[in-house]
């Protein structure tokens, strides 16, 4: 683990090394991300995909991110720990969007927060980056629009659209935002966003010109529960499978009565054993003399 990573060192890293961000929804995924190096870890609301099996993001809580963030924070990473907030939890008004932000702060211990949208979000944004609370933008397919965009589709592919994706991008960057999240985009406009802001970019099926990349831990590590993988994630373990082996092994050795052995097995002492024999005798005794004379 190196030096704790913070937003403003987030944002001086435009045009630098590449900025690396995994999602991590609890302890074990936190210490393992911060281990492999992570700059930042996402807490998302792919929670409710790959942790709690919702089949979207919206039945997702303030309480569930707040929750899982702090489980994150307790791991102390030096990766910068970014809270993502829920459907509804920045759309009422900037005044709501300030208390549930600062809920990931106070409560789940989170050093920034994300949220999903361009200029319509912006009063939110301000409001939330003047309650000195650091906004990861995210743009293009934002999961939480599923049902206003008609699916999880790829955003931008048309002109107008890719010029109002990067005009979104810009008032992000003007209102505050110390990076911006690009999922789900042809290349070429993440690379025409990425020129075209001073904030990093980090994508996610944007292609290869952003700032960073991001991908979900359970995509990366094989942890899924199967169902659809999109074209831009990249597996590079198996873990579910070897967990599978590992559990069928255990049981395989209970049935053989291999496990446990004598060095996963707690003993007495010699002598407290032959002290405990010699009791257990006694007692034993002592029932079949009350059985003989009928007391019992
Ligand atoms: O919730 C999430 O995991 C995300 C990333 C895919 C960027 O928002």
């Amino acid at each position: 683990m190196g030096n704790k990573v913070t937003a403003p060192a987030v944002k001086a890293r435009k045009g630098g090394a590449k900025l690396k961000m995994v999602t991590a929804y609890d302890f074990p995924t936190a210490r393992i991300a911060d281990r492999a190096g992570a700059d930042i870890i996402l807490v998302g609301d792919s929670v409710g995909n790959v942790v709690l099996g919702y089949d979207d993001t919206l039945h997702v809580t303030v309480d569930d991110m707040v929750h899982h963030t702090a489980a994150v924070a307790r791991a102390k990473p030096s990766a910068l720990i970014v809270g993502d907030m829920p459907w509804l939890s920045y759309h009422s008004s900037p005044q709501e969007t300030v208390v549930n932000a600062g809920r990931f702060v106070r409560e789940g211990g989170a050093e920034a927060v994300k949220l999903e949208g361009g200029r319509k979000r912006i009063p939110m944004i301000e409001a939330v980056i003047d309650a000195e609370i650091p906004v990861m933008g995210h743009l293009g397919l934002t999961p939480q629009s599923i049902h206003a965009m008609g699916g999880y589709r790829v955003q931008g592919k048309e002109a107008q659209a890719a010029y109002e994706l990067i005009s979104d991008a810009r008032a992000l960057t003007d209102a505050g935002v110390f990076s911006i999240v690009l999922e789900g985009v042809p290349n070429v406009v993440a690379e025409m966003v990425t020129s075209e802001v001073e904030v990093p970019t980090i994508g996610i099926g944007a292609g290869s010109s952003t700032d960073g990349q991001v991908l979900v831990f359970h995509d990366i590590t094989g942890l899924g529960a199967g169902g659809y993988i999109p074209k831009f994630v990249r597996t590079y373990a198996q873990l579910a499978d070897d967990a599978v082996t590992a559990i069928e092994a255990f049981f395989a050795d209970v049935d053989s009565g291999a496990f446990p052995d004598d060095s996963e097995t707690y003993h007495m002492t010699d002598e407290s054993e032959a002290i405990l024999r010699g009791m257990a005798f006694r007692a034993a005794s002592h029932i079949l003399a009350d059985e003989d004379m009928g007391r019992r």
